[in-house]
Order: C-alpha cells, then sequence, then structure tokens
C-alpha cells in the first residue's frame, strides 16, 4: 500500500488574514513546507514584510490585498492569483475575528455590530468560497478549508453576534462541500478554541486569558501555529475522502 502524501509542496495557496494572528502563522507554515502563497488581507504594508520574510527562507509569495467583504475586490484578488500562478490548489480562510467590542450582552448589540459582524465573519467566507470554487470546479480539484470557532457550536450569551456568524460559517462549508464534491473539491472547516494572538491577547487581558485558559482540557490557550497542522493535512492529499468537516481545534471539549 501506498503512504497517502501529507505534503503541500508546490500547492498553490491563498491565505486570506495572513498579516496577522492564525493567518499569519498559516501562511508562514505553508511556505515552510513548499507551498507557494498569495497573502491577502487590507494592509499591503504588512503583507509585504510576511512576504519578505517567506522570500528571505526561500519561499514565494504574492502579495494580494483585499478587503474580503467586497465583491469586487475578492474578484480581482482571485484573477491575480490566477494570472499569477495559473491555478488554485488551497483556500485558507482565515480573515474574521470579532475583537472584546462584541463581548456584548446580547440586548446591547446595535445593528452596526450585528452587520459588521456578519460580514467580516459570514459574508467574507461566502463571498471568497464562491470566486475561489469557480476555478477548482474548472480544474475539477482544490480543497477549501475555513476557520470557524468554538463559538459557532458553543453557546456564550456574550458572543451572540460573531457565535451567530459563525454557525453560519459551519452550515455554509458543509453546504458548498456538497455541491462541490462532484468536482472533486473539498470544503472543510476549523474551529479553533481561544488562541493567543496579539488581537486576543490585548482584548481579553492577562487575567481574562487566565481564567478562559483554566476551561480547556489541555491546560492552556492555543499558540497560533497549533493550528497549522490540521490546516496542512487537510490541505493534503492525506484527507481526500473529508468533506464538509468541522473539525475542533480547542484543546478539548468544553
Ligand atoms: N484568536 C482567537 O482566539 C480565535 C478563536 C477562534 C476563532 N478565531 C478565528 O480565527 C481567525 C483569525 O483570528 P485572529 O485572532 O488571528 O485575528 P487577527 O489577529 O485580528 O487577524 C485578522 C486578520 O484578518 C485580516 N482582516 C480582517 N478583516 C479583513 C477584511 N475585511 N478583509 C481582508 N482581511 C481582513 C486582518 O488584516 P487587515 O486588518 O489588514 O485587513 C488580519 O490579517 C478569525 O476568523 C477568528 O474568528 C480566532
Amino acid at each position: 500500500m501506498n503512504t497517502p502524501s501529507f505534503s503541500v509542496e508546490g500547492k498553490i495557496t491563498i491565505v486570506t488574514g495572513a498579516s496577522r494572528g492564525i493567518g499569519n502563522a498559516l501562511a508562514l507554515g505553508f511556505a515552510e513546507a513548499g507551498a507557494p502563497v498569495a497573502l491577502v488581507a487590507r494592509t499591503a504594508s504588512e503583507l509585504e514584510a510576511t512576504a519578505q520574510r517567506i522570500r528571505d527562507n526561500g519561499g514565494k509569495a504574492l502579495v494580494a490585498p483585499a478587503d474580503v467583504t467586497k465583491r469586487g475586490h475578492v474578484e480581482q484578488m482571485v484573477e491575480g492569483v490566477v494570472r499569477e500562478f495559473g491555478r488554485i490548489d488551497v483556500l485558507l480562510n482565515v480573515a474574521g475575528g470579532a475583537g472584546t467590542k462584541q463581548l456584548r450582552p446580547p440586548l446591547e448589540i446595535s445593528d452596526e455590530l450585528w452587520d459588521e459582524l456578519q460580514d467580516r465573519n459570514l459574508k467574507s467566507v461566502f463571498l471568497v468560497n464562491q470566486a475561489v470554487a469557480r476555478v477548482m470546479v474548472e480544474q475539477r480539484s482544490g480543497s477549501i478549508i475555513n476557520i470557524s470557532s468554538l463559538s459557532g457550536t458553543k453557546p456564550v450569551a456574550l458572543e451572540a453576534a460573531a457565535g451567530a456568524a459563525k454557525a453560519g460559517v459551519n452550515q455554509l462549508t458543509r453546504a458548498f462541500a456538497i455541491a462541490w464534491a462532484p468536482y472533486n473539491v473539498r470544503v472543510n472547516a476549523i474551529a479553533p478554541g481561544l488562541t493567543l494572538t496579539p488581537r486576543a491577547m490585548k482584548g481579553l487581558g492577562p487575567e481574562l486569558v487566565e481564567k478562559f485558559s483554566k476551561d480547556i482540557p489541555l491546560g492552556r490557550a492555543a499558540r497560533p501555529e497549533d493550528h497549522l497542522g490540521l490546516a496542512i493535512f487537510l490541505a493534503s492529499d492525506a484527507s481526500a475522502f473529508i468533506t464538509g468537516a468541522i473539525i475542533p481545534s480547542d484543546g478539548g471539549p468544553q
């Protein structure tokens, strides 16, 4: 029997949210594993710095700035990646997040906050998955990995709006998986628990980080790179029979 390939070497990979936090760790990890990466976020200067780090290590990186809540930006970004690399093998759809301003009792959620969180966390997944899948369906191959959240399955009163968006990401992931399975395009999601990105640490502060970490069976919050192994597995041919799965990466059931 042939050992399955866990390699992502040479796989053209788009990473949204690549400038900071989890997306940055995944972009650097995929590049180190030999994948040419297209780096997406709104702030071009931060993407340039990440691209330079990758090139200095002998990797390939394209800076592809875009606001993933805007269809025009997303379509232009995907066209640019195809122009540069000729195809798309993997999408790591990481851009999103809420920040501590989302931690509000439901009676205090304004229309503006609701719309902002749904746009950044749910509409963005719809737009980027759709634009990338048009290319992958044509190719008859591809792996899409959406970054969801523990808050998409675990109800938390103070995270009602972002949790609803992430529950939507889970359902889009499953529906897209069924739609594109006939074309050998797989769609899965990783659901991280608390992850110590600079944003999360600054927003929560050391006391809340310690309090929340105590509820995690493995006894600590994740580092951004803790999600890399699962992402590489889902992008590689070793996971060829897995689609429509929402896989926790959260340190144990909570
Ligand atoms: N950290 C956690 O504890 C945790 C837990 C569960 C799930 N997650 C999920 O993991 C993902 C990453 O979280 P993180 O903590 O790493 O976030 P982060 O550090 O705040 O980074 C967010 C990234 O997304 C980009 N981004 C934000 N809005 C964008 C937009 N409209 N268009 C394009 N890019 C945009 C940001 O760059 P620009 O601002 O320059 O655009 C940045 O690169 C999110 O989907 C989040 O919900 C995080």
